[in-house]
């Protein structure tokens, strides 16, 4: 039975009322990249107000590795609410809090003591991270890359490297950031390694800021907005070699890279590198808000008693959420699967890619994968429109997915881990259906877009 059904036009007239109302009461600012209302989800499903199911391969931007409505974290949910709601880790702690401190701590790389703080959002670990690493080495300068994305708060934006829309117009930002180019094979000047991407990072130490004012260096092991880039694999080895003859902690930022998306607990255990901190947030509460920063027990008590944390932060609710969901990632083996994903999608782009000379590149790590949509093979022009186009083409036919990178020419893939081989075919069923619509396009004259 396919898992697709479209019983009215898209959006239909139940989205179209309800999306006339959030235009009168929502500001534009707060995006929506998909015109319909959802009523229900499941596992790997959605069904909108209309009665419409598709599949959903955004996740909610990769919060949802363990599926929607996974019944571990519903039950634990549902035990927690019988028991206490908020009460604030800052005035009566309670276990649920340091139950999912003592499993993060055990799950992510590096043998030594660490110690890990809950926070509410991506954003917000970014911020701490970013103050633990000061506090410890007291030291200002922060090392981010081109491409990256850290969140929309004030330090997290500066962070940030696309101007629009996340930068232009909310400037000035932080102090203090200088950013260096990520290493992205496919854009990268021909013939790019490992070592020549990586020493950037010794070049601005020359050019923009001396290694003894650097706090940390801040990477997501793969880019997650800034399109799915993955580094070559001796990339972090060679940075985090560098920071560490500096006195410079390297910081993971695998708040869409972790938690089982690329077939690791951890995007940074492929590289086999034990980043000093690492921030998660997304798919830790298997749907539910609550981000974390994890790092070495030393580093992590540099700020002083009541330096770090947020009314909400570490919420009852949420803990027992992403306890439920670490256990539901342990028990049906979703590392593996994750793993499996990756390898049917580059099976499928890859006899797409000599189809169709719009695939530029066909990448990505376990299940966190992507093509790159270019107008020439040779000139690599982005086909941004065509991006566009392919991802309106999906959700009209039953398939939710999203964009991303710096040139919005990605195609993206968050499906949740639960989803069965016959509703991943399905769903690459309709994305082919949409390549084979968008090759069929006149190509955009530049005036035009
Ligand atoms: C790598 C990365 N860091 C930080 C963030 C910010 O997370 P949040 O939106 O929860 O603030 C995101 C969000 O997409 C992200 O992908």
């Amino acid at each position: 039975m396919k898992s697709i059904h479209i019983r009215t036009e898209i959006p239909g007239p139940r989205s179209r009322a309800l999306m006339a109302r959030r235009e009168a009461a929502v500001p534009r600012g707060p995006h929506n990249a998909v015109p319909v209302f959802i009523a229900a989800a499941d596992g790997a499903t959605l069904e909108d107000v209309d009665g419409n199911r598709y599949l959903d391969f955004a996740g909610g931007i990769g919060c949802l590795n363990v599926g929607h409505q996974a019944p571990r974290v519903t039950a634990a949910l549902r035990a927690q609410l019988e028991m206490h709601l908020h009460l604030c880790f800052a005035v009566t702690p309670y276990e649920g809090y340091v139950a999912l401190a003592e499993k993060i701590n055990s799950l992510t790389p590096g043998g030594f003591k660490k110690k890990t703080i809950l926070l509410n959002t991506g954003a917000e670990a970014i911020e701490n991270a970013v103050k633990i690493a000061r506090a410890y080495t007291r030291r200002p300068a922060i090392v981010c890359f081109e491409d990256a994305f850290h969140g929309r708060t004030l330090l997290a934006m500066s962070l940030t490297s696309k101007t629009h829309p996340y930068k232009a117009g909310f400037e000035p930002f932080a102090s203090d950031i200088y950013r260096i180019p990520f290493a992205y094979p496919y854009r990268g000047a021909p013939g790019s390694t490992a070592e020549s991407f990586a020493h950037h990072l010794e070049d601005a130490f020359k050019r923009s800021v001396a290694p003894q004012s650097v706090a940390a260096v801040i990477a997501e092991p793969v880019l997650g907005e800034g399109g799915f880039i993955v580094p070559p694999r001796g990339y972090f080895a060679i940075l985090q070699n560098i920071c560490r003859k500096h006195g410079i902690l390297f910081i993971a930022d695998e708040v869409q890279s972790g938690i089982a998306r690329t077939g690791r607990w951890f995007a940074s255990e492929h590289f086999g590198i034990e980043p000093d901190l690492i921030t998660m947030a997304k798919s830790l509460g298997g749907g539910m808000p609550v981000a974390a920063v994890t790092g070495r027990a030393e580093i992590m008590d540099a700020p002083g008693a009541g330096a770090l944390g947020g009314t909400f932060c570490g919420h009852p609710l949420s803990c027992a959420a992403a306890l439920a969901a670490i256990e539901t990632i342990e028990k049906e083996n979703l590392l593996a699967r994750s793993a499996d994903i990756g390898k049917q999608f580059e099976a499928r782009a890859r006899s797409w890619q000599t189809k169709w000379p719009l695939i530029g590149e066909v990448r990505g790590l376990g299940g966190m994968c992507a093509m790159e949509l270019v107008r020439d093979p040779h000139t690599r022009e982005p086909a941004d429109t065509e991006t566009r186009e392919i991802a309106r083409f999906c959700y009209e036919h039953g398939l939710i997915l999203i964009t991303a990178g710096t040139f919005n020419n990605v195609i993206r893939i968050l499906v949740p881990l639960v989803v069965t081989d016959a509703q991943f075919a399905e769903g690459l069923d309709v994305l082919e259906a949409a390549l084979a619509h968008a090759a069929d396009l006149k190509p955009v004259a530049a005036s035009a877009r």
